[in-house]
């Protein structure tokens, strides 16, 4: 059974902000979505759960006003219940936490969702999916990470496609609604795995912002993204 809520085209390319140049990113972002682009990936990290600090609440203020695009914050922070309020007023649309950093993750996801975005709980790449069973059937979606959070540019690692295939399978089986997503080296050369494993948002921040005409580099990613959705069926 295919998730009512996917692209009938493709899986959805989320750019991740992160690999953006931060002096451009409102010209950045205009341009994606110029080529059609619907969502951003926005990674917040905070030097506890994961070594490496990037942005927070006033970035996603910041993108709220200037932009009507899917704002998906992925939160790689320790803790993260304190936060999601804020997130959520800032203007969030979709907010994730790791299953690693959220011991009471049934309350972080309903707190996500009574703060008005859609919840997501995400793993690591060393963590099984089974340990999200008991929460699969209110998750909105399920990130799976492709690298070990904390930085971009890194080299994908597979284990990521059996976890995306399982995930599909049992969502299938028991009627349950959430998207899947996938984040983490990804670029043209694995993003045809990822989508025919399943993934139906794909983020990817090194492979469109670190090439000369980003805007290019997404439609060719989309593009792949479509044909590999077409082989799909
Ligand atoms: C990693 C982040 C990713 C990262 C993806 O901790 O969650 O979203 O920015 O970057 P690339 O596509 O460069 O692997
Ligand atoms: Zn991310």
């Amino acid at each position: 059974m295919r998730n009512p809520r996917a692209r009938p085209n493709g899986a959805e390319i989320a750019p991740s902000i992160l690999a953006a140049d931060f002096s451009r990113l409102g010209e950045q972002i205009a341009e994606l979505k110029a080529a059609g682009c619907q969502m951003l990936h926005v990674d917040v990290m905070d030097g506890h759960f994961v070594p490496n600090l990037t942005i927070g609440v006033p970035v996603v203020r910041s993108l709220r006003q200037a932009t009507d695009l899917t704002l998906d914050c992925h939160l790689m922070i320790s803790e993260p219940d304190r936060y999601v309020e804020a997130f959520a007023a800032a203007g969030a649309d979709m907010i994730s936490v790791h299953q690693e950093a959220a011991p009471h993750l049934d309350r972080t996801l309903a707190a996500i969702r009574a703060a008005g975005c859609r919840a997501g709980a995400v793993i690591n790449p060393a963590t099984p999916i089974e340990t999200l069973a008991e929460v699969l059937p209110q998750a909105d979606f399920v990130l799976v990470m492709s690298v070990n959070p904390g930085f971009g540019g890194q080299q994908f690692l597979p284990n990521a496609l059996s976890k995306l295939r399982r995930l599909g399978e049992q969502r299938a089986d028991r009627g349950w609604h959430f998207q899947l997503e996938v984040d983490g080296g990804i670029g043209l050369d694995t993003i045809g795995d990822v989508v025919r494993a399943g993934a139906e948002i794909v983020v990817a921040g090194t492979s469109i912002f670190h090439t000369p005409n980003p805007r290019e580099s997404f439609e060719k990613l989309r593009r792949a993204a479509e044909l590999a959705t077409a082989e799909k069926v």
